[in-house]
C-alpha cells in the first residue's frame, strides 16, 4: 500500500526519492509521484503506472532540488489516474498521504471545497484544510488540521514558503525517520532508510516532526518539544537486494535456513527455549486458559499451524481468527485469554485494531513481528521478533517459516512453564527444532526437481490441494502462495470434506497436490487420494522419504521429504510448496515479486 519518502539535505532529492520509491515498490501500488521544493518553487511530477514511468517523466525536465517528498499510491478513494496520484497541491501546501480520511466528504462540504479540487482523493482535502489554517506557522496549521481529521493518516507536507523543510504527522499509518550524513529522511518503511543509516525512529502518533538539512525536531500537539526514541536496524543493505537471484521470492525462499537459525538460536539457552531477552514471564504462558491468535493472510496460516501444535502438545483451546473478521464476531477475549498477534510488517491495520481491542478487554498479549518497532510490536505487551530480515517479495515465505519457528519455541516454553514435559522430551523437541535449517537446506538443494514437478500444474486452470490436520494447514498456505503469484485458481481442501460436494469438480484436468506427512492421518489421506485418482485427477504427492507406497505406479509425480518428527514436517513441506508456486509463476513469465493488485503492507481496513 501507499509508500512514503521524504528527503531534505545537500544532495539531489529527486534521485534519492526515485531510488527509494523503487525500494518501496514491493508494498504494491498503481501510481507514483514526487514533489520538489527548490529555487524554482514547488514542482510536482506524478503519473499512474510504474516508478520507471515516473523516472522517464522526470528525466525529460531533470528538475533540481534538495528537498522533496515522494509517494507510491495504492488506490482507495478515486480511480487510478494521473490526477489522483500524489503529491497533491492546494494553495501553498503540497502533501502525500497514506491512510484513509473517513470524514473527507464532511470536510469538503464544511470548507466549501466542492468544485475546487483537482482530484477525487480524500488526501487533497487535507491539503485544502491545511491551506485554510496556514498563517505562516506550519505547526499551528498542522495541529488545527489534525484535530479535524477522522481516520488514519501518515502525512508528509511541504509549505511553499518553508524551503528545505518537510513536516510530518501521523495517526495509525506508520512513518519512520532518520538523520543522514547531510540531512534527514522519512519513509513509510525502514527498507527505504537502510541504504542511508542504521539509526532511525518510529514517529509517535499525533506528533509533528520537522526535517531539515540541520536534522530533525519533534513536537507534540501542544507544541512542546518531544524526545526521540532511537532504534537500530539490524538488517544489512545486501539483504534488500536480489543477490544474484532473478526475483526476491527465490532469494527469500533460499534464505530460510539462515533466518530460521537466526530466529531460533538466540532463544535457546542451556538447551531450553528462553524468552528472557523479550522479558516474557512464564506466568503469561502457564496461566492462560485459552489462546486467541489474530492475524491476516500468511501470518494467519502460521497461526493455524500454531493451533495444531499447542492444542496437541499443551491441551488448551486455541482460536485462530482472521483479524479482518475479528470485530464482527463479537469476540470473546478476557484476562484468561492469551492473545498472539502475528504479522510480518507489524502494520496490518486489522491485526492492529483487533489487538488493541483485546488489550482493552484485559487480555495479555504477545506479538510475533518481523519489522522492529512496528505498530503491532508497540501495541502488544510483549514482542518476539522474527529475525527474517527484510521481506520484499509480496508473497511471504521466510516470514512465514520464521513465524512458525517462533510458534514452535512458544509451544515448548509453554510446556516447560506448565511442567508438562520431562527433561528428555524437551531435549528431543529442541534437538528436532534445531535440525530444521539443515533439513530445509536438503530440500532447497532439490530445487530443480521441484521445478520439474511444478511443470505438471503449469497449464492448469484450477488446482486442488488436499490433506488433513497439519497437512491441511500447510496446504492452505501452499494454495495461497500459488494463487498469489501464478493467478491459477487453487483451493486447499480438508480431504475429508471433498466428498461433501467439491469432489464433483475434480476431473482429469484438475491437478491435485496432496501432502501426507502425519503418521496418524496417513491411511485416511491415502484413501482420499485414491478417490480423486479414480476421478482421473493427476496427483502431485509430497510424502516422507521413508514411506513405502503400495501401488506406487499410480504416482508419477512424488516429492520425497526428508524425515522429521511429524510436528516439524511442516517446515520441509512448506519449502516445496513455496517453490512450486514460484516456479509456476516464473515459467508463466509473470512478475513474481509484484503480483497484480496485491499489497505487501495492508494499512487500510
Ligand atoms: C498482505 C500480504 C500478505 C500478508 C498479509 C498479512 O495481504 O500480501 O503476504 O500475509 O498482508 O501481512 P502481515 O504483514 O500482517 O503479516
Amino acid at each position: 500500500m501507499c509508500g512514503i519518502i521524504g528527503y531534505t539535505g545537500k544532495n539531489d532529492a529527486k534521485e534519492i526519492m526515485l531510488d527509494a520509491l523503487e525500494l518501496l515498490e514491493y508494498r504494491g501500488y498503481d501510481s507514483a509521484g514526487i514533489a520538489l521544493l527548490g529555487e524554482e518553487g514547488t514542482r510536482i511530477y506524478k503519473r499512474a503506472g510504474r516508478v520507471k514511468d515516473l523516472r522517464d517523466l522526470c528525466a525529460k525536465e531533470d528538475p533540481k532540488g534538495c528537498c522533496g517528498i515522494g509517494h507510491t499510491r495504492w488506490a482507495t478513494h478515486g480511480g487510478v489516474c494521473d490526477e489522483n496520484a500524489h503529491p497533491h497541491r492546494f494553495g501553498r501546501i503540497t502533501l502525500i498521504h497514506n491512510g484513509i480520511i473517513e470524514n473527507y466528504r464532511e470536510l469538503t462540504e464544511k470548507y466549501g471545497l466542492e468544485g475546487k479540487l483537482a482530484s477525487e482523493t480524500d488526501s487533497e482535502v487535507v491539503a485544502a484544510v491545511l491551506e485554510r489554517f496556514y498563517d505562516g506557522d506550519p505547526y499551528s496549521a498542522i495541529r488545527r488540521t489534525v484535530l479535524k481529521l477522522k481516520g488514519t493518516f501518515a502525512l508528509a507536507i511541504l509549505f511553499d514558503d518553508q524551503p528545505g523543510k518537510i513536516f510530518a504527522v501521523r495517526n495509525v499509518s506508520p512513518i519512520v525517520a532518520a538523520a543522514t550524513k547531510d540531512g534527514a529522511i522519512l519513509s513509510s518503511d525502514v527498507a527505504a532508510i537502510v541504504p542511508f543509516t542504521t539509526d532511525y525512529f518510529v514517529m509517535p502518533e499525533f506528533h509533528v516532526v520537522c526535517l531539515s538539512a540541520d536534522g530533525i525536531e519533534m513536537f507534540d500537539l501542544s507544541g512542546d518539544k518531544a524526545q526521540i526514541d532511537w532504534l537500530k536496524v539490524d538488517w544489512d543493505v545486501s539483504r534488500s537486494s536480489k543477490g544474484g537471484y532473478p526475483f526476491f521470492m527465490e532469494k527469500e525462499i533460499m534464505e530460510q535456513p539462515q533466518v530460521i537459525e537466526e530466529t531460533i538460536l538466540p532463544r535457546i539457552k542451556d538447551g531450553k527455549p528462553d524468552f528472557s531477552e523479550e522479558g516474557i514471564p512464564d506466568q503469561i504462558l502457564s496461566d492462560c486458559k485459552r489462546i486467541c491468535v489474530i492475524a491476516c493472510g500468511t501470518a494467519m496460516h502460521a497461526g493455524l499451524v500454531g493451533k495444531s501444535l499447542i492444542q496437541a502438545m499443551i491441551g488448551i483451546h486455541v482460536d485462530v481468527v482472521m483479524a479482518s473478521e475479528f470485530m464482527y464476531n463479537d469476540p470473546i477475549v478476557d484476562k484468561e485469554t492469551l492473545v498472539i498477534a502475528i504479522s510480518q510488517s507489524g502494520e496490518t491495520i486489522d491485526t492492529l485494531e483487533a489487538l488493541k481491542f483485546a488489550r482493552k478487554c484485559g487480555s495479555p498479549s504477545i506479538s510475533i513481528v518481523n519489522v522492529k518497532g512496528a505498530s503491532i510490536a508497540r501495541a502488544s505487551e510483549y514482542v518476539i521478533y522474527t529475525n527474517a530480515g527484510p521481506e520484499i517479495a509480496v508473497a511471504s515465505t521466510k516470514a512465514y517459516t520464521t513465524q512458525l519457528a517462533v510458534l514452535y519455541l512458544i509451544t515448548a516454553r509453554m510446556a516447560m512453564a506448565r511442567g508438562l514435559w520431562s527433561e528428555q522430551e524437551l531435549a528431543d523437541y529442541v534437538k528436532e527444532l534445531s535440525r530444521v535449517p539443515r533439513v530445509m537446506e536438503e530440500v532447497l538443494s532439490q530445487k530443480e526437481e521441484i521445478h520439474r514437478l511444478a511443470g505438471t500444474i503449469l497449464n492448469a486452470k484450477d488446482v486442488f490441494m488436499i490433506g488433513r490436520g497439519l497437512d491441511y494447514s500447510i496446504l492452505l498456505e501452499g494454495s495461497l502462495k500459488l494463487k498469489e503469484v501464478s493467478y491459477i485458481h487453487s483451493e486447499a481442501y480438508a480431504s475429508g470434506e471433498l466428498k461433501h460436494g467439491t469432489i464433483a469438480l475434480i476431473t482429469e484436468d484438475t491437478p491435485v497436490v496432496a501432502v501426507v506427512t502425519q503418521d496418524k492421518l496417513k491411511s485416511k489421506e491415502l484413501s482420499n487420494i485414491r478417490e480423486v485418482q479414480s476421478r482421473g485427477a493427476r496427483v502431485l504427492l509430497l510424502i516422507k522419504e521413508n514411506e513405502v507406497l503400495e501401488d506406487d505406479e499410480r504416482f508419477a509425480n512424488v516429492f520425497r521429504l526428508p524425515v522429521m518428527a511429524d510436528a516439524f514436517m511442516v517446515m520441509p513441506a512448506s519449502v516445496v510448496l513455496q517453490f512450486i508456486a514460484y516456479f509456476v509463476s516464473l515459467d508463466k513469465g509473470l512478475d513474481v515479486d509484484k503480483p497484480r493488485n496485491l499489497a505487501k503492507v495492508v494499512t487500510v481496513e
